[in-house]
């Protein structure tokens, strides 16, 4: 038996009792994934001190309730770059999602259509982006990474666009990861069934021989690493919307969106990449600052439930992707957790709304949160 059927008989067709709030996927996950694919899943880089950065910034905010507030036409809706939306929950994209269940990202792209959710799926997807569009609805957006050769990557946008993909999310803070310990110390390594499919049909670049004075960091990794030139290029190349990944910096969202890019995603990848660097919630208000209001701006890491999603929101997104929490759901049961998992984070979204007296998205970003401390 294969770690994928093992898993497959695991899953379940319900939602187990025990989850009572969309974070309660992070600690069941455990009785369905492997321990070893769990920890690469779970953890960030290095020590895990941006991972945890992230989820502090959000302790370190609090909420005011406020009364009397006439919250009975409340709505989440919002429109994104032009584009109608129900409410503000992406689905961030999320490689080899086979590792917590042996459909993977078609069960994704399955209930991120039946919550009108927007699913960006991975360049290392392990199914193609063509089997995931069968199962997606129409809003799905293609995440692109930059490949050693241009024409594999002009092919890979030309097979996003012919699977009808509706925008195109680049990622640029990954170029190089700092390896994660505890993925590490857990001894994981990729099973053999989980592959980016979306890249097997090419051939490998050629290896890059270093001379002995060269660095396997700076000329080797970084060989490859998008420029401002890359991205001038990769814009001139598709007609479609084009939003860029991983900003932290004001200065590099303000060069971006100079460059002409459709959106921003404020992001440290999940605390995946830099160890120590800041958490996103930390960097978005200057983010915005810098952007101006009306800028379409997305926001990831750190998010377990609807008031982290309403102080990301509070602090200058228009939308939010939801990273690990998906993987976990999919583990638990399928496109029923993850559909299950998006509503519970609506709801609890609306509840901290009420509670809050917001009845649109408006009203958050015209909220000020509090530091918790303030309150203690
Ligand atoms: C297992 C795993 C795989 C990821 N794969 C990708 C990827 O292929 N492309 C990408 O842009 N980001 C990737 N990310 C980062 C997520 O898109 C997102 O930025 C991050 O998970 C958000 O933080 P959260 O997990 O706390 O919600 C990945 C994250 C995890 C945990």
């Amino acid at each position: 038996m294969t770690d994928s059927t093992k898993i497959s008989s695991s899953s379940l067709n319900r939602i187990p009792a025990e989850i009572l709030c969309a974070q309660d996927y992070e600690t069941l996950a455990q009785r369905f994934i492997d321990p070893t694919h769990y920890a690469y899943i779970s953890g960030g880089s290095g020590k895990d001190l941006t991972l945890d950065a992230n989820r502090i910034a959000f302790a370190r905010r609090s909420i005011c309730p406020r009364l009397l507030r006439d919250v009975s036409k409340g709505s989440t809706a919002l429109t994104l770059a032009g584009q109608p939306l129900p409410h503000p929950i992406l689905l961030a994209p999320v490689a080899y999602q086979t590792l917590a269940h042996p459909l993977g990202e078609l069960e994704t792209a399955r209930a991120a259509a039946a919550l009108q959710s927007v699913m960006i799926s991975s360049t290392l997807a392990s199914n193609t982006l063509e089997d995931i569009a069968q199962q997606a609805g129409p809003q799905r957006w293609f995440q692109l990474y930059l490949q050693p050769q241009r024409k594999i990557t002009l092919d890979l946008l030309r097979r996003a666009e012919a699977a009808g993909y509706t925008a195109i999310v680049l990622t640029l803070d990954a170029s190089i990861q700092i390896p994660s310990q505890r993925a590490l110390r857990a001894q994981f390594c990729m099973p053999q069934h989980c592959v980016a499919a979306n890249l097997t049909g090419y051939e490998p670049a050629p290896t890059d021989t270093l001379s002995h004075n060269e660095s396997r960091i700076f000329q080797g990794v970084m060989r490859h690493a998008p420029t401002q030139n890359d991205i001038e290029w990769l814009l001139t190349q598709t007609h479609l919307p084009v939003w860029f990944k991983g900003v932290l910096h004001p200065e590099d969202a303000c060069l971006l969106q100079s460059l002409g890019a459709q959106g921003l995603v404020v992001s440290n990848h999940g605390g995946r990449t830099l160890d120590g660097a800041p958490a996103s919630l930390t960097m978005l208000p200057a983010i915005r600052q810098a952007v101006g209001c009306d800028y379409p701006l997305l926001f990831d890491g750190g998010i377990r439930s609807g008031a982290d999603i309403f102080k990301a929101i509070a602090l200058g997104a228009d939308a939010i992707l939801i990273g690990r929490l998906q993987l976990y759901a999919l583990s638990v049961a399928g496109a029923l957790g993850v559909a299950h998992m998006i509503r519970t984070l609506h709801e609890e979204l609306e509840a901290t709304m009420a509670l809050a007296g917001c009845a649109t998205l408006h009203d958050i970003r015209a909220t000020k949160l509090l530091r918790a401390d303030d309150i203690s």
